[in-house]
């Protein structure tokens, strides 16, 4: 099985997901700039796997902070961190991110520099860490969704490849598949960059998860011949009252679910959770370029000068979705505060 990103002799090395599944290869970041790059343009993405990418940029640079203090390391450390929050404003998991790192440092004030710039390395693996163990619970959770029999329907890539490891809303299909449950994966290929066609496929077929293609507008007819039981997906940041920001198509795809009854569930880590926000009104919603939606890789598909509209998230609201799945439970959307209250996230 491949690996996302891992930090290793201070360089973090990922997969370029920009080129798969054509081209499997591995970029070594040298630099936090790098990693910055690397998140720009997609060779990592998914709101966890960016979080973590993050993470270890701010380690990696940190490393070549020449200071005396505490004081002098802080404001050094201080361009890398908005380096780092300035990449994609959707996913809350930069932000989580680097919050965690501001307030460990903040907690470390009396270590030497030497010191603290090994902190924030053991950081950025625990981080890591962290998210494969908060994957695979909810995976345990989630698989209880899930029978023996089901299809079940995903958008974009919320797998392996958009987290640490194992994936989040994958992570239920990888357990009932161990409990021996028969299941089937519908993939949207996800346009305009592909998630679903490009990683989600390449990736359920490697665990040997049955998967089929569809186009982003076929959902709706397989739905209404019964075909699909369940929709699983992930979220780039979930507001305090349960409205659910991913992949653009995603909001279609829930009404889709609700005129055909059939459960939406988002799978989050409560590190894509953002208790700081009352509702999906207040997200950053991310606009990339039109050549996203003009081309195809290097293949061109619409005419020279066409006005364009590349939005690259959406917001469902929370009475579409049947629940939550994280690492702590299963929560209704209105429930996400007892959540809150019980770890005071
Ligand atoms: O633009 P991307 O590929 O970073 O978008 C990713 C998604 O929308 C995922 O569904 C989301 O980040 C959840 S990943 C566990």
């Amino acid at each position: 099985m491949f690996k996302t990103i891992e930090l290793v002799n201070g360089k973090v090395r990922m997969l370029d997901q920009s080129r798969l599944p054509l081209e499997v290869r591995y970029i070594e970041c040298t630099d936090y700039t790098m990693v910055a790059e690397g998140i720009k343009k997609l060779w990592i993405r998914g709101a966890p796997a960016i979080g973590i990418a993050s993470a270890m940029g701010v380690a990696i640079g940190a490393q070549k902070i020449r200071a005396k203090d505490f004081e002098e390391f802080y404001s050094a450390l201080e361009p890398i961190f908005s380096t780092m929050m300035s990449t994609r404003p959707t996913a809350v998991n930069i932000e989580w991110a680097i919050n965690r790192l501001k307030k460990l440092l903040s907690t470390k004030k009396e270590l030497s520099v030497e010191k603290l710039k090994s902190l924030l390395i053991e950081e950025a693996h625990t981080i890591l860490e962290e998210d494969i163990e908060a994957n695979k619970s909810i995976g345990r959770w989630g698989a209880q969704l899930i029978k023996d029999g089901d299809t079940i329907i995903t958008h974009c890539n919320a797998g392996a490849l958009a987290t640490g490891g194992y994936g989040t809303a994958t992570a239920p299909m990888r357990v009932a598949k161990e409990q021996g449950k028969r299941i089937q994966v519908i993939a949207d290929e996800t346009r305009p960059v592909l998630q679903g066609a490009r990683l989600t496929a390449w990736e359920l077929m490697q665990d040997n998860i049955p998967v089929t293609l569809i186009t982003d507008n076929t959902a709706g007819a397989l739905m209404k011949k019964g075909e699909i039981n369940i929709a699983l997906v992930g979220t780039d940041r979930t507001a305090a009252n349960g409205d659910v920001a991913n992949k653009i198509g995603t909001y279609p795809l829930a009404i889709l679910c609700k005129e055909h009854g059939i459960p939406f569930y988002v799978a989050a880590p409560t590190s894509s959770i953002d208790f700081s926000i009352a509702s999906g009104e207040s997200i950053p919603i991310e606009e990339r370029d039109s050549l996203e939606v003009t081309k195809i890789w290097d293949c061109q598909i619409a005419p020279d000068g066409v006005n364009v509209i590349n939005l690259s998230f959406d917001v469902t609201p929370a009475k579409y979705v049947t629940g939550i799945i994280t690492e702590k439970g299963i929560f209704k959307p209105q429930d996400l505060k007892k959540l809150h209250e019980r770890t005071s996230l």
